[in-house]
């Protein structure tokens, strides 16, 4: 593990369902770095709202409930846990209303500016693969490796799909495709470091790749760039 000024730092962007978390916890366990997964953070403070009863807009995030929401997060044997006030949320932040309300919160600025002041600290001192919206736009734009990965809408539906059949979730298709498309925009079309393909990234579109190809493909521009 390299160290302060020598640290390695990979950002994977892309939409929703694109497989970023999967491949970047596969990639990152490969080559010994630390994944974090930033969504992780957006959907802990959408939890924290819908919790508190609060409704989730700009006049709602105040000062004051912002200083309230306290994010912790752990690399263990189980892959990251994430604490809200410290409390585990690792498995609440997954559910159907957290991934809604985490897209609404993150078009909040001023919840953007805490979360990222987060993300920054975490890759000061350690190796790692980043996925987000905005890493290598924003948060990262000096990261040494710069991904954007995407797959069609209808290919992410299916993916998220099956995952959360998978987990014994609930779902239907269409509601998770809608859902997707919903993200897709508002996520886009947010005025604050919104999602975007960081001019010196790498375009993979995974649509018809299978897990395996595209880590391989990352790993093998993550090692080049070592
Ligand atoms: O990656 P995910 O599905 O867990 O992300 C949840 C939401 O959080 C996503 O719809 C947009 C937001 N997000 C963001 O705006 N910026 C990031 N770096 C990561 C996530």
């Amino acid at each position: 593990m390299h160290k302060g000024d020598e640290c390695m730092r990979v950002a994977i962007d892309g939409p929703a369902g694109a497989g970023k978390s999967s491949i970047a916890k596969i990639c990152a366990a490969k080559l010994g770095f630390i994944y974090i997964d930033t969504g992780a953070m957006y959907r802990a403070a959408a939890v924290y709202a819908i919790e508190s009863g609060i409704e989730i807009d700009e006049k709602n995030m105040t000062r004051e409930v912002l200083d309230r929401i306290k994010i912790d997060i752990s690399y263990g044997e189980n892959g990251q846990q994430i604490f809200l006030c410290g409390k585990d949320v690792t498995e609440r932040i997954r559910r159907p209303d957290a991934t809604i309300g985490s897209s609404d919160i993150a078009a909040i600025p001023a919840v953007r500016l805490k979360l990222v002041e987060l993300q920054r600290r975490l890759a000061l001192d350690n190796d790692v693969i980043m996925d987000g919206r905005d890493i290598g736009t924003y948060v990262l734009p000096d990261a040494e490796v710069k991904i954007f990965l995407t797959a069609s809408v209808e290919e992410r539906a299916r993916r998220r799909f099956a995952e959360l059949t998978a987990k014994g979730m609930e779902a239907d298709f269409e509601q998770v495709k809608k859902d997707i498309e919903y993200r897709d925009k508002n996520d886009t079309e947010r005025s604050f470091a919104p999602l975007r393909k960081a001019e010196d990234a790498v375009l993979i579109d995974s649509s018809d790749m299978t897990v395996e190809q595209v880590t391989e493909r990352i790993t093998e521009i993550i090692k080049g760039a070592m």
